[in-house]
């Protein structure tokens, strides 16, 4: 008994060591993760009845603010303008269905906060989220199936996995190999639009479920898609100078039959959150292949983000070729998605330090009150200031669910590369 009572000692002490009070600075992250699920919580609360999924802010638009910053006549561009909202949606929260491309990302921000905090509520909120998406899995209309399983039910698989769970991603990786081309080489895009077979750059994004499902399965085809996917759009997607190219559209025989853009500033532009997926989405297929010709890539394209990206604060505008002027709105959900790329790509090359840096310096911006919001405000959304899609008229200077997301998982592996932990409500350094 005596013995008993010594070695629990010894182990509590030793646990005790382990585990200190940070000397850095590290109250801007304790505040963060707070005010996210405080947040997450509430706007869990207020729309569980409606079975819908907080979006962002409903903003309008003024058509001479887009003529300015798109630098043309509004006879070049109103036809692919969105309804301005009515007068009882301004300001007020936009919710989308389950089948909206940005569905994964509020059950994944309750997954990554209660991951980060421990908290229960979330973990019940997460879990109740994650759910309302499984009728996803039998839906094979968008390439977005990656980001909204993966984001969701992949961090479900993670945290707390399942039967289900473990079906729903390898139906969706089924359904999103089954948009796969084999003479283009891609997985298409978009079912919409006069494209023959366009691919965006955001497809990048979607590569993380086919991973995630061939390690799972130990079925490699979905890994084979992925690679393909990647190789083909490093070829064609990119210019010189590692900028990319938002829409790139092929011929039957995997020629290029466009170059275009949607969402940037005009077709030759550098679209700030396109760069930021570019970045996010071959750090990942070198995390998962191990080829440094996707490492090289990552590199290069992290290093024209750095050089291009000239704001003080490292936030970048909407897009680099953007006229700069006061009135110029930020890309919050670029920045967020960068620094979770940086962090990862910082832990992979010799030199990797430069990136770490830039994105604790993204993180730091973000963390403060000029994007971070205050608890109760913001329609329930942790960031403001982000675009969507600024030529369409839409979700300009506005809270985004995905700048929210890829904030928290930037918080996460900044944690995780500084052993920080939350345990009972304090941070602590670990190990
Ligand atoms: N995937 C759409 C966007 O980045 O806005």
């Amino acid at each position: 008994m005596k013995k008993k009572i010594v070695l629990f000692a010894s182990v509590t002490i030793a646990l005790a060591a382990c585990q200190t009070a940070p000397k850095e600075d590290y109250s801007w992250i304790k505040k963060s993760l707070d005010v996210a699920s405080a947040q997450l919580k509430l706007s869990a609360e207020e729309v569980e009845s409606t079975g819908r999924l907080p979006r962002s802010i409903r903003t309008g638009y003024d058509m001479e603010f887009l003529c300015r910053q798109l630098e043309r006549d509004s006879l070049t561009f109103k036809d692919s303008l969105r309804a301005q909202p009515s007068k009882e949606e301004l300001g007020n929260r936009r919710l989308s269905n389950v089948y909206d491309w940005t569905s994964g990302f509020f059950p994944g921000s309750l997954w990554y906060a209660y991951e980060l905090t421990g908290n229960d509520t979330l973990k019940s909120q997460a879990v109740y989220y994650t759910n309302l998406l499984n009728p996803v899995r039998y839906y094979k209309g968008t390439h977005d199936l990656g980001f909204m399983i993966n984001c969701s039910y992949g961090n479900a698989e993670r945290l707390a996995p399942n039967d289900t769970i473990a079906a729903v991603m390898k139906e969706t990786a089924d359904n999103l190999c089954g948009r796969f081309n084999e003479s283009i080489g891609c997985i298409r895009s978009w079912d919409f639009g006069t494209w023959n077979f366009p691919v965006i750059i955001d497809n990048m994004m979607n590569l993380d479920l086919l991973f995630n499902v061939s390690k799972a399965t130990g079925d490699n085809k979905y890994k084979d898609v992925a690679i393909k996917h990647a190789v083909t759009t490093m070829k064609h997607h990119f210019r010189p100078d590692y900028t990319s190219w938002h829409v790139i559209s092929y011929n039957n025989d995997g020629t290029v039959e466009r170059k275009q853009t949607h969402q940037g500033k005009n077709d030759d532009s550098s679209w700030a959150r396109g760069q930021a997926w570019a970045v996010y989405g071959y750090t990942s297929c070198y995390r998962e292949v191990n080829d440094t010709t996707f490492l090289n890539f990552a590199v290069n394209i992290a290093d024209m983000i750095m050089e291009r990206v000239k704001t003080e604060d490292a936030i970048p505008y909407w897009d680099y070729d953007a006229p700069v002027t006061a009135e110029t709105p930020r890309d919050v959900s670029a920045a967020s998605v960068t620094a979770a790329a940086f962090l990862e790509l910082s832990t992979m090359v010799p030199d990797g330090k430069k990136y770490f840096d830039y994105a604790e310096k993204i993180l730091k911006s973000l963390s403060s009150d000029a994007y971070l919001a205050k608890v109760g405000e913001n329609q329930g959304f942790i960031l403001m200031h982000s675009v969507g899609s600024l030529p369409n008229g839409s979700e300009i200077d506005t809270p985004l669910n995905y700048a929210d997301y890829y904030y928290l998982e930037a918080l996460k592996r900044y944690m995780d590369l500084k052993k920080l932990k939350i345990e009972h409500g304090e941070l602590k350094v670990i190990g």
